[in-house]
């Protein structure tokens, strides 16, 4: 982020803060309930979006040398991305081309070949078919027709994106889609940084519902008022939407104490938490030092998949630094897990019809906005039903 809009976030914030108002110049509104537990919408997300967005499926720093890989599955398509010896990450659908075996059936790790653990047949880094044990019982076999099966993947600043459901096709223009995320994602060196405590917990909540919880800071001071709400101003945030993505600047409380003749130093991380909603389904939240990601994968309406990892940037942390993440990343685990229980009695509560809406200030701008950018993108195929 250029550093004039770093200053005038910070000017923003400060007036904000020391007036105790929050930013209120998105519209709020409402989102009918049956958004969140409508089989046949979820449907329609899962195809439109998450089969046909660029999705965040992993990081750089899983795939650093020519041969490391990781597979994934929480958009419903089994994924293995690898780095070739071309330098560029392929992604491929994990399913053997003989008899569709599960192809690679570990996590991560490093290899030259894949073997299937069927039969045998065996493909290298580019996806093509290598090795067939008794060739001879394939004597019209067109190995060149036998490739793994291939998916537009990119990289961007340590994200790897694959869109799941778009085989042979061209990847969307990342850096359209990203918009100005990209620089400004850019600008914080994510692309150095390495993930760690990766992990993922299955939960009983659509996933729209946490999605909304991380883009408006409204229930900071009382959902987490001995975790996170502790550290920020009631409800005070700096909204800005440039769909379909979102940015939401967290004002910490050493923005009462910028100096106007010290502007040149003013740095935002120092005096603020900035929360990127990366559409569909992922929160990056930037602290000075380090990154909370979260994504949330839909199973079903009531029930999402989960995966969290704190980013962190390159080199040795001294014992004071590491002290700092481990502390940093307790705390964020207890604050979603207190946004997760909260969305957990909501997702429950929304199948016993006692809301036909939910109710969204404009504090909550963020929240509506993210609803209408859904709802859009599903419009083709609700024309169609
Ligand atoms: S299913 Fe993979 S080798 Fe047979
Ligand atoms: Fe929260």
């Amino acid at each position: 982020m250029q550093h004039h809009e770093q200053v005038r976030l910070l000017e923003r914030a400060r007036l904000l803060v020391g007036r105790g108002e929050t930013d209120l110049d998105l519209p709020g509104g409402t989102i009918p309930v049956d958004r969140y537990i409508d089989a046949a919408r979820l449907e329609q997300e899962r195809e439109r979006l998450f089969g046909r967005l660029p999705i965040l499926v992993g990081f750089t720093s899983q795939l650093r040398a020519a041969g490391d890989w990781f597979t994934d599955d929480a958009t419903g398509v089994p994924i293995l991305c690898v780095r070739g010896d071309d330098g560029k990450v392929h992604a491929f659908l994990n399913v053997c081309r003989h008899r569709g075996s599960r192809l690679v059936t570990g996590t991560a790790g490093s290899a030259r070949t894949f073997s299937c653990g069927f039969h045998g047949w065996t493909y290298d880094l580019a996806g093509a078919l290598c090795k067939v044990p008794l060739p001879a019982a394939f004597p019209d076999l067109d190995r060149n027709a036998c490739g793994l099966v291939e998916l537009p993947t990119g990289e961007r600043h340590g994200f790897v994106f694959v869109v799941p459901k778009a085989r042979g096709a061209a990847m969307p223009d990342l850096d359209t889609f990203l918009g100005p995320l990209l620089a400004e994602l850019g600008s914080f060196g994510l692309g150095d940084f390495t993930a760690t405590r990766i992990a993922t917990q299955t939960r009983r909540l659509n996933w729209k519902l946490h999605m909304d919880a991380t883009q408006e800071v409204y229930h900071l001071p009382h959902l987490h008022a001995t975790t996170a709400g502790a550290g920020y101003f009631q409800g005070c945030s700096l909204l800005t939407h440039t769909a379909p993505h979102a940015r939401m600047v967290m004002p910490g409380a050493s923005v009462l104490g910028l100096r106007d003749d010290d502007r040149a130093q003013w740095r935002l991380l120092t005096h603020a938490a900035v929360v990127y909603a990366m559409f569909p389904n992922t929160t990056l939240l930037l602290h000075d030092g380090f990154v909370q990601m979260l994504s949330v994968f839909p199973i079903d309406p009531d029930t999402s998949l989960v995966r969290t990892a704190m980013l962190v940037p390159p080199g040795p942390a001294d014992a004071a630094e590491e002290h700092r993440r481990v502390c940093h990343h307790a705390l964020y685990l207890s604050t979603m897990a207190e946004d997760l229980a909260a969305c957990e009695q909501m997702q429950a509560n929304m199948r016993t019809g006692a809301n036909a809406v939910l109710r969204l200030g404009r504090a909550e701008g963020l929240v509506a906005a993210f609803d209408r950018t859904v709802d859009d993108l599903l419009e083709p195929d609700r024309r169609t039903h």
